[in-house]
């Protein structure tokens, strides 16, 4: 279904829980966030619903995400029951790939197409320090894991922080020269823990491809597989490529494809915007699918034309990542 400014809808981001095994500092407190009771979260089942309701209108991308969605019970039935619906296309997982390791095959076996991995530093101790709980040997045991399991293409997400993580963006690029990996870096976003106080740590993307071009020239690809904002580039003789997602700077909403659903049931249009339609309390009445799709085309029409997060953002998101679906 196609929106009032022409965009084309097929992407459903699902946030399986808020709950995550990690703390990273510019997404959550130490103490982690007021968590959702059970009961207020979406069954797998009524997860389930929700897709089959979305796809006659056109929706054939499915992402599963969270918090950590691996944390969640039941991960592998629901990839292999979205699986068995013939519209959908393309199901990836985002996950900070501690727990990948546990569960790429079956991942694989269920239907899994592809899979984005979290990683913000190679550096055992920084990565500590970034998540306050994460042992970065799981990250790779997981890394390996998905390559081996056949699920493809495998990217990593790096989210660029000045002074944190900016000296490591040339070791992240030599992890694409021997294997098939994808690393995107991402423009910090004023999201969550990334308040007011973060704008001094956002480093534009044209910055840090520029500081990639002074050591490596970079070919411009036209995709890797996804429907994401990441512009992809090759570096010749590596088998991975290298993507920036300029998610402030480039302001790429007139291409926005996607819908996400929060882990409390909550459809929201745009990431930073807190417009939210509730499915929850509706398929809890009884609806039928057809009222639900009518709920779902109705945020699609209200999809806004777009962010201002450059102008609005630091300081005035009320959700963090986790508990808006990642
Ligand atoms: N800005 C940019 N990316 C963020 N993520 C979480 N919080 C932010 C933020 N404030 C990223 C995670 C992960 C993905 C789900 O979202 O690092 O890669
Ligand atoms: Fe967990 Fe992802 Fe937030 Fe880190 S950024 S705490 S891995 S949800």
């Amino acid at each position: 279904m196609q929106d009032i400014y022409s965009r084309q809808i097929e992407y459903l981001r699902i946030a399986v829980t808020d709950r995550c095994n990690l703390r990273c500092t510019y997404c959550m407190p130490a103490e982690g966030l007021p968590l959702k009771s059970h009961a207020e979260i979406l069954s797998l089942e009524e997860i389930f619903q929700i897709v089959k309701a979305v796809v006659p209108l056109g929706i054939d991308k499915i992402r599963l995400t969270g918090g950590e969605p691996l944390v969640r019970l039941g991960l592998v039935d629901l990839v292999k029951q979205i699986r068995t619906i013939p519209e959908i296309k393309d199901i990836s997982l985002t996950t900070n790939g501690i727990l990948l390791s546990e569960f790429a095959e079956s991942l694989k076996n269920a239907g899994l197409n592809r899979v984005n991995i979290s990683l913000d530093t190679l550096d055992k101790a920084k990565f500590r320090q970034i998540t306050r709980l994460g042992d970065i040997a799981k990250v790779h045991q997981g890394i390996e894991a998905a390559l081996k399991a056949g699920l493809e293409p495998v990217k990593l997400n790096v989210v660029v922080i000045k002074g944190v993580n900016d000296g490591e963006i040339l070791d992240f690029i030599e992890l694409t020269r021997n294997k098939p990996l994808h690393v995107r870096f991402i423009e910090l976003m004023p999201i969550g823990e990334s308040d007011a106080k973060a704008l001094a740590s956002y480093l534009p993307a044209e910055e840090i491809k520029q500081l990639v071009q002074k050591k490596y020239n970079l070919t411009a690809v036209t995709r890797v597989m996804g429907s994401g904002p990441a512009k992809y580039y090759k570096i010749d003789g590596f088998k991975g490529t290298v993507g920036f997602i300029g998610a402030i700077s480039a302001h790429f909403c007139h291409n926005c494809n996607r819908l996400r659903l929060t882990a409390d049931g909550k459809l929201r249009p745009c990431l930073q915007k807190s417009l939210e339609y509730d499915l929850l309390t509706p398929l809890r009445q009884g609806v039928s699918q057809e009222e639900l799709r009518k709920i779902v085309a109705k945020a699609i029409r209200h999809k806004p034309k777009e962010h201002d997060m450059e102008v609005n953002g630091w300081g005035k998101q009320k959700r963090g990542m986790s508990q808006i679906g990642g």
